[in-house]
């Protein structure tokens, strides 16, 4: 999942405010990195430490804890994390009340005991399957000894607890549906961070929609790994991804639905004819292809060619004529040659995406890349082939949002534009950003928009009246 967006670098260190609980007695700052899973599991965090007498600050230099949920799927994600950790380390020497700082996250599941024996630069290191236990770690850490949990569960999916919504913008949340990832694309940790596969109950996500809904939601993303290989065995039967969509759909028609990210092997026919049939799903899809040369798609053991790929690019486009698709690139791949790269921009040539997500390849440790290939790209040249598909992806997306010009776009208004808060900015079910003058509609009201420019990142336009 990325990245919808998961948009691994959109949610970047943002810190969460939580609501307000009276009883409170301890303050927590809580900052998020990586994917959006991550950051649906600070609200999981959250909900646990309420219960435990936590209110937060968005002032690290206030708090009686502080925690970073970490992101380790690129070196940089992890220096990032660390330079962090060297400032709080700084606030808690200064501070003349005890204060506790916690790693959370896919680098605690990475480097588990290191954190901790690293000039002691963390009391707690929590793994993702383990946040049920930050009440005990808490206590033992309070008495003066590190703690640590990075055990990874097969079954663990927090489906009994009620996330707390943190201050986004109230109309747009997430919602979790699967953990941990069974594929092993070569280069990538997360298989290692995040465990195995598990699904969650269909009637607990339901719910959780359902309650997101009531509290002023308009539009969800489902998050998982790998949605499309969503699948949750009962009495009752099997329940697939399909079944999932439809489910919701059904019972929260005025709900928007997202979904974040389908595996390109994994994507079947069944998925598109049910987003067809509902309005209410959006019609945007993220599905990485890494690159679009067989080679290197076979060393990183994706399970699919370009050829496949593209057909399932072409079933999209079949079902659902209006759908936008944005994908995943990575450059410098072990062993990729310049053929290899002209074949990535060729295929993004013949796909023509709405959007993407671009990186240099980042060897990380353990995995089977790391173990089996030799990143032979030189640095130079990764970065001289990202630049080169950034400034395609740019043309592409700015084609992209051009076809809108003259028609009239329904859009569901996340909040004022950051430009101006004369100016309202929201999405339409493609997912592209929609900047219009405000009259006097409300944040979370969905109108019908008459696009009249565009630019490389967004439309402008006029409400409808
Ligand atoms: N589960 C999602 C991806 C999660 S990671 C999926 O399979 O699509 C998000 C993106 O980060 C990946 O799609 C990939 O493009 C990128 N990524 C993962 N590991 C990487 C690495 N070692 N170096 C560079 N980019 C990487
Ligand atoms: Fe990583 Fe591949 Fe799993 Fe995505 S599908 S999380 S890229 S192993
Ligand atoms: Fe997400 Fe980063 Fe972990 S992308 S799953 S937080 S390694």
């Amino acid at each position: 999942m990325n990245s919808n967006e998961l948009l691994p670098e959109a949610l970047q260190g943002s810190s969460l405010k939580l609501k307000d609980n009276p009883s409170a007695t301890k303050t927590l700052f809580i900052e998020s990195y990586g994917c959006q899973m991550n950051f649906s599991d600070s609200e999981i965090v959250a909900s646990i430490l309420q219960n435990e007498g936590y209110t937060t600050t968005t002032q690290a230099g206030s708090a009686d804890l502080i925690l970073v949920n970490t992101c380790a799927i690129r070196d940089n994600a992890e220096i990032r994390v660390r330079q962090r950790l060297q400032d709080y380390k700084k606030i808690k020497s200064k501070s003349d009340k005890p204060v506790l700082i916690g790693v959370l996250g896919c680098m605690a599941e990475r480097l588990k005991k290191q954190f901790l024996e690293e000039e002691r630069l963390v009391d707690v290191v929590v793994g993702p399957d383990a946040y049920r236990d930050l009440p005990r770690l808490l206590h033992e850490a309070e008495s003066g000894r590190q703690s640590i949990n990075v055990l990874l569960s097969k079954e663990e999916t927090y489906a009994d607890i009620a996330p707390l919504r943190l201050d986004q913008n109230g109309v747009s949340g997430f919602v979790s549906i699967m953990r941990g990832c069974d594929n092993m694309c070569s280069f990538c940790v997360v298989p290692f961070t995040r465990g195995r596969e598990r699904s969650r109950d269909p009637q607990s996500i339901l719910q959780e929609c359902e309650d997101a809904y009531n509290q002023g939601y308009r539009e969800i993303t489902l998050l998982g790994q790998n949605v499309d290989s969503y699948k949750f065995s009962s009495n009752t039967g099997i329940a697939l991804f399909s079944d999932l969509l439809k489910l919701i759909a059904e019972h929260l028609p005025n709900l928007w639905i997202r979904f974040s990210t389908s595996h390109p092997k994994d994507m079947t026919d069944d998925v598109l004819q049910v987003m067809a049939l509902y309005p209410n799903i959006c019609k945007y899809i993220h599905l990485p292809v890494q690159s679009g040369s067989d080679s290197v798609l076979e060393r990183m053991n994706r399970g699919y060619t370009s050829a496949w790929y593209l057909n399932r690019i072409k079933a999209i486009r079949h079902f659902i004529p209006d759908c936008a698709i944005s994908t995943d690139i990575i450059t410098g791949f072990c062993g990729e040659n310049p053929s290899d790269h002209q074949e990535t921009l060729q295929l993004m040539k013949t796909v023509n995406f709405d959007f993407a997500y671009m990186f240099m390849y980042s060897e990380r440790p353990k995995t089977l890349a790391e173990r089996k290939y030799t990143d032979d790209v030189p640095e130079t040249e990764k970065h001289i082939r990202l630049q080169e598909v950034i400034a395609l992806q740019r043309e592409h997306s700015k084609n992209a949002l051009q076809k809108y010009v003259g028609t009239n776009q329904w859009v569901l208004i996340e909040g004022d534009s950051k430009k101006s808060n004369a100016f309202w900015m929201g999405r339409n079910s493609q997912n592209a950003v929609v900047i219009f003058p405000k009259l006097d509609e409300k944040k979370g009201d969905r109108v019908n928009v008459s696009i009249t420019s565009s630019t490389y990142t967004a439309l402008l336009g006029n409400r409808i009246l």
